[in-house]
C-alpha cells in the first residue's frame, strides 16, 4: 500500500468485523494507527493479533456516551491526536414488516435501532468533537443503499439510515470549516450484520438464504459486494491531500443501483 493516510490517528467503531474491520485493515496498510470500539474480546484479540500496537481496541457500546468518551481519550492518548472518524456500527431490521410489528414491539425496536444507527454516531462525532477540530481532521460515516432507497430493509432500519443523510449534512454545514464530514453508502456486502435482540434476531445477513444471488441480480453490476470493496473509498474521504476541498458528499458504494432502472437485464453468460 501507498501510505496515503502516513501518521494519521483513526477511531473506526464496529470494526472488529465487517465493513469496519476492512476499514481497519485499509487504514493501517495506508500508515495510520487506529482505536477500535469492539464488542468482545475475541474481536480485541484478533485485531491486535493482525495489527500489534498499530491498533487500539477498545471494548464497548456506541449506545453509551461513557464508552464513546473512553474510546477517543483512549486513542488521543495512545497515538497523540485524533485525524479522522468512522462512525460505522450498525444493526438491521431484516426487513420485518411495518403492519407485523405489534405498537409495542415497534416502540422497543425503534429505541434499540435508533440508539445504534443514529444516536450512536451522533455520540460518537459529540466525543471526538475537540481533538478533530485540533486537528482540522474529518468524518467518514458508513450510510448505505437505504440511505437512499426503500426495499433493503424494514422502515426503522430504512429511516435510521436516511436520518443520517440529514446527519452528515447537518453537521458538514455547523463543523466546515474545521472538521470535514463525508459518508460511503455502501449497498449489498457479504458481512454478518447482525438484528436486534429486541426483535428476538438471532441470525445474521449472512444466514439469508440466497442473499447473494439476490444481489447479484439486482444490481447492474451483477455481483454481491465484499468489505474490502468499500475501503478504498474511505481512504480517500479521510484523506486531506486527496479530499481536502469535500464535505456533505456520500460516496454511493452499491453497484449502481441509480440506473438500475425498472429492472436492468444483464446478457446471459
Ligand atoms: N452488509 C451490508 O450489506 C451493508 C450494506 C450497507 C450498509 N451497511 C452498514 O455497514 C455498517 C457495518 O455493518 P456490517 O455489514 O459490516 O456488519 P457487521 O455486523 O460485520 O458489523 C457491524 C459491527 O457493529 C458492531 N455493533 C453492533 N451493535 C453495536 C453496539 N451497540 N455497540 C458497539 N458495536 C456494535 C458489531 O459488533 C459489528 O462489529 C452498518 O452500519 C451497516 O448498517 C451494511
Amino acid at each position: 500500500m501507498s501510505g496515503r493516510l502516513q501518521g494519521y490517528s483513526a477511531i473506526v467503531t464496529g470494526g472488529g468485523k465487517g465493513i469496519g474491520r476492512a476499514v481497519v485493515d485499509r487504514f493501517v496498510a495506508e500508515g495510520a494507527r487506529v482505536g477500535v470500539l469492539v464488542r468482545s474480546e475475541a474481536d480485541a484479540g484478533s485485531l491486535t493479533g493482525q495489527h500489534g500496537d498499530a491498533v487500539l481496541p477498545v471494548l464497548g457500546d456506541v449506545r453509551s456516551w461513557a464508552d464513546n468518551s473512553r474510546l477517543v481519550e483512549a486513542t488521543t492518548s495512545a497515538f497523540g491526536k485524533l485525524d479522522v472518524l468512522v462512525p460505522n456500527a450498525g444493526v438491521y431490521d431484516f426487513s420485518d414488516r411495518f403492519e407485523t410489528i405489534s405498537g409495542e414491539d415497534l416502540q422497543t425496536r425503534f429505541e434499540e435501532l435508533f440508539a445504534v444507527n443514529v444516536q450512536g454516531y451522533l455520540l460518537a462525532v459529540r466525543a471526538a468533537l475537540d481533538p478533530l477540530r485540533a486537528s482540522q481532521g474529518s468524518v467518514v460515516f458508513t450510510l448505505s443503499s437505504s440511505s437512499f432507497y426503500p426495499g433493503g430493509g424494514g422502515v426503522l432500519y430504512v429511516s435510521s439510515k436516511h436520518a443520517l443523510v440529514g446527519t452528515v449534512k447537518q453537521l458538514a454545514f455547523e463543523l466546515a470549516p474545521d472538521i470535514r464530514v463525508n459518508a460511503v453508502a455502501p449497498g449489498g456486502t457479504r458481512t454478518g450484520l447482525g438484528g436486534l435482540s429486541s426483535a428476538g434476531h438471532s441470525r445474521s445477513l449472512a444466514d439469508i438464504p440466497g442473499f447473494d444471488a439476490m444481489v447479484a441480480k439486482t444490481v447492474p453490476l451483477g455481483f454481491l459486494s465484499e468489505p474490502e470493496d468499500h475501503a478504498g473509498l474511505y481512504v480517500t474521504l479521510a484523506s486531506r491531500e486527496e479530499a481536502r476541498f469535500v464535505t456533505a458528499e456520500i460516496i454511493r458504494s452499491d453497484g449502481g443501483l441509480m440506473v438500475r432502472g425498472g429492472g436492468r437485464k444483464r446478457k446471459e453468460a
